[in-house]
């Protein structure tokens, strides 16, 4: 399957006269800014192409941009847009430009929907007139739902059942649609939990507030607060704690790199699941941290948050057998020990 990269390389003459306008060295990253999306910026500096970040800092941080310019400003701004496009010959979009957090989508999913799908529309929009037509996008577990089987794969039923997700799979529709009209292919990468940090890069987690289980858990460690509340006991689970499947942020990233070379190789649009197949609890993720760390960790038991599916593991067979990804940062250890680097070195979220 591999080999469908060149051979579509070979029979696709719009890509190459499409090539002949874009720099297929230059990067447009949206939301660079942020925790992936700066950790993204890093791997394609260190891989050698020439980046533009452009971020509204609404949830990122500038000293994050690392080797890479950084416009402050919105993916819903069209104008904005209008004059990156014109000024640089960006071969390709990467948009981490999003709102993450399950919980609040269910509270506010104006919020969801005005952002993840009517600023999305923007850029894509933008994308299509100035024929920068190749798109990699941050989708989510989320558009499952309550899976019927697990690990899931991308065959598995789309109903999912908090805003957040809707909000990513109405997207995925959308890139369909613009794939026929506009021949803009793009790959949807399905995140399930990001996790972990590039400590070594000055680079870590972090959100304003934290939300996610894997840091307020070391948050907790390092003494920066009491306890973790652990939200629902009683789901169908054998501990009764909510499953996940935690994937390396540096080994996402790497599967971005991959998408992004398939489709500078006139590959076609794809849709790929990104775990690393293992399901943890709550309830084991916080026992793994007191293990990494060696320091106690206090869980207080609560009601369960809105919005969050039992069991959420990933198959990621079709993008490992595809484009050969394969995760070099597996072990939730090794997830949790990068974690605490982070953690320890910069408990502040300051990365100077
Ligand atoms: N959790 C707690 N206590 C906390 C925080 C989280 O028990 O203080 C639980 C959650 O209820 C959930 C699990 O830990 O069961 C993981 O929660 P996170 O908030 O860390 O992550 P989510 O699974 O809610 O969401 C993350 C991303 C989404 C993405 C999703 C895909 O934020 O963008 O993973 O699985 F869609």
């Amino acid at each position: 399957m591999r080999s469908s990269i060149f051979l579509n390389k070979a029979v696709n003459p719009f890509l190459r006269r499409h090539r002949e306008n874009v720099n297929l060295n230059e990067v447009f990253v949206t939301g660079g800014a942020g925790y992936i999306g700066s950790h993204m910026v890093n791997q394609l500096v260190q891989a050698g192409y020439a980046v533009t970040v452009l971020d509204d800092l609404s949830g990122g941080f500038a000293d994050a941009v690392r080797g890479a310019e950084l416009v402050v400003g919105s993916i819903g701004d069209a104008a904005l847009l209008d004059r990156l496009f014109t000024s640089h010959r960006f071969s390709a979009v990467v948009n981490f430009a999003s709102f993450i957090q399950v919980g609040e989508s269910v509270q506010q999913p104006c919020k969801y929907y005005a952002n993840n799908v009517g600023n999305t529309v923007t850029l894509l929009d933008a994308m299509c007139r100035h024929k920068v037509l190749s798109y990699i996008f941050s989708s989510t577990a989320a558009i499952f739902g309550d899976p019927v089987y697990v690990p899931i794969d991308e065959a598995h039923p789309q109903a999912p059942i908090n805003p957040y997700g809707r909000s990513k799979l109405m997207v995925e529709h959308i890139l369909k649609d613009l794939d026929r009209a506009h021949r803009l292919r793009s790959v949807c990468l399905r995140y399930f939990n990001a996790a972990g940090a590039n400590p070594h890069s000055q680079l870590g987690e972090r959100h304003e507030p934290e939300t996610h289980l894997i840091p307020l858990v070391l948050q907790v460690a390092n003494g920066r607060r009491e306890a973790v509340s652990v939200f629902g006991t009683d789901y169908d689970t054998p501990d009764g704690t909510c499953i996940r499947d935690y994937i390396h942020v540096e080994d996402l990233c790497a599967a971005h790199i991959l998408a992004l070379r398939h489709l500078l190789a006139g590959g076609d649009s794809r849709c790929y699941n990104l775990g690393n197949g293992a399901g943890f609890s709550v309830k084991q993720v916080i026992e793994i941290a007191r293990q990494v760390t060696g320091r106690p960790i206090e869980a207080r038991f609560e009601a369960r948050r809105a919005g969050d599916p039992a069991r959420l593991v990933a198959n990621s067979s079709f993008i490992r057998d595809e484009l050969g990804w394969t995760p070099r940062r597996a072990a939730l250890e090794t997830i949790v020990a990068d974690a605490w680097q982070w953690e320890l070195r910069y408990p502040w979220g300051r990365s100077d």
